[in-house]
């Protein structure tokens, strides 16, 4: 009986030797026939019982060199069916060179402001947020722009309805308010963000925008530290041949408000039409921190002064980069975003 078997599986030895796929599905006949679990190699193995106990040692032995076989020859099919493959799937030179892979473009309002923001934080201002939705008084009442103030009607607000006190700001100055309610004095804060105002939407105005706001507040701050830094913001952003002016302004929450106008990048201060011919163009409203305020965010208005100013992001972009149309900025058309690649 044990040599019949020993010479059965010589027979299969040969035909494993000889045998020769032609294809994937030979494989794997070959894979069910040998090793499959009702195959021949588990069926020999199950012929063990019936081999005496003397030669069990020596038809073990055998027994696993030709599971060894049959296993080994099994995956030489396999690695020759992958070889095959991917010879079949080169048709390509690999030798050229690979597609260029595009690279993307920060967007011009991303890039305006990270250069504002990193003017300033040379000059040891950090960076502060707030919530995009806010509240009454974080927004207008702290800023002192009660209920009935006429202020509020220039700031066309979005107004939350599932809640009468909540807002869409309309600017960043809610941030400041924010910061003085928390942090610890001296605050030297620059605020990013996005704000929202229900205007139509033109080549000059949308729906949201984006400002960077500003706030030093310390012992004996003055108007001349607050000319001096705008003047250093100015020429860091613009270059030094560019000259700045301050006009009297009203804002709320400053006392005294001032505005402040760029020579005309496009002219130079000529006059031309962005410019509508006077050489200068407007780019931020600022002041003193008015007392009320401080007060208001817990703050001794005897012991402290300080300044704030608040700027649109997309202004001074589009000044920047002459761009006519604000609504570009919110277009996603590839062919303008496609300008400031590298930038
Ligand atoms: N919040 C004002 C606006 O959106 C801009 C502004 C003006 C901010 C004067 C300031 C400031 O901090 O001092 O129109």
């Amino acid at each position: 009986m044990t040599d019949g078997i020993l010479k059965q599986i010589a027979q299969y030895r040969a035909e494993i030797s000889s045998f020769q796929p032609a294809d994937a599905a030979d494989v794997e006949e070959y894979r069910i026939k040998f090793l499959g679990s009702k195959g021949i190699v588990k069926s020999l193995f199950a012929e063990m019982k019936s081999v005496p106990p003397e030669r069990r040692k020596e038809f073990g032995l055998i027994l696993n060199e030709f599971k060894q076989l049959a296993e080994s020859r099994y995956l030489s099919f396999q690695e020759l069916a992958v070889a095959d493959k991917s010879a079949e799937q080169v048709s390509e030179d690999l030798s050229l060179p690979a597609e260029p892979h595009r690279l993307g473009a920060r967007h011009p309002i991303s890039l305006v402001r990270k250069r504002i923001v990193s003017v300033f934080e040379r000059i040891g201002f950090s960076i502060a947020e707030g919530p995009e939705i806010e509240d009454d008084w974080h927004n207008f009442s702290a800023l002192n722009m009660t209920a009935d103030h006429p202020a509020r009607d220039m700031q066309d607000t979005f107004y939350i309805s599932q809640h009468p006190d909540w807002v869409l700001r309309t600017h960043t100055s809610s941030v400041q308010v924010r910061a003085m309610e928390q942090q610890a004095l001296p605050i030297r804060i620059i605020c990013p963000g996005r704000v929202y105002r229900n205007e139509t939407i033109s080549a000059r105005a949308h729906c949201f925008f984006h400002q960077v706001e500003g706030l030093y507040i310390d012992k004996d701050v003055s108007f001349a530290d607050l000319k001096q830094t705008l003047y250093y913001f100015t020429r860091e952003m613009f270059g030094e041949d560019i000259r700045i002016r301050f006009r009297p302004s009203y804002f709320p929450f400053t006392e005294p408000s001032a505005e402040m106008d760029i020579s005309c990048l496009i002219c130079g201060g000529e006059g031309c039409n962005v410019c509508k011919h006077t050489g200068w163009v407007e780019i931020l409203g600022c002041g003193m921190t008015h007392p009320r305020l401080l007060e208001n965010c817990g703050i001794d208005s005897h012991a402290y002064t300080g300044f704030a100013f608040g700027m649109g992001i997309e202004r001074i972009t589009m000044l920047k980069y002459q761009i006519r149309d604000l609504r570009m900025f919110s277009e996603n058309d590839v062919r303008f975003l496609q300008q400031f690649e590298g930038l």
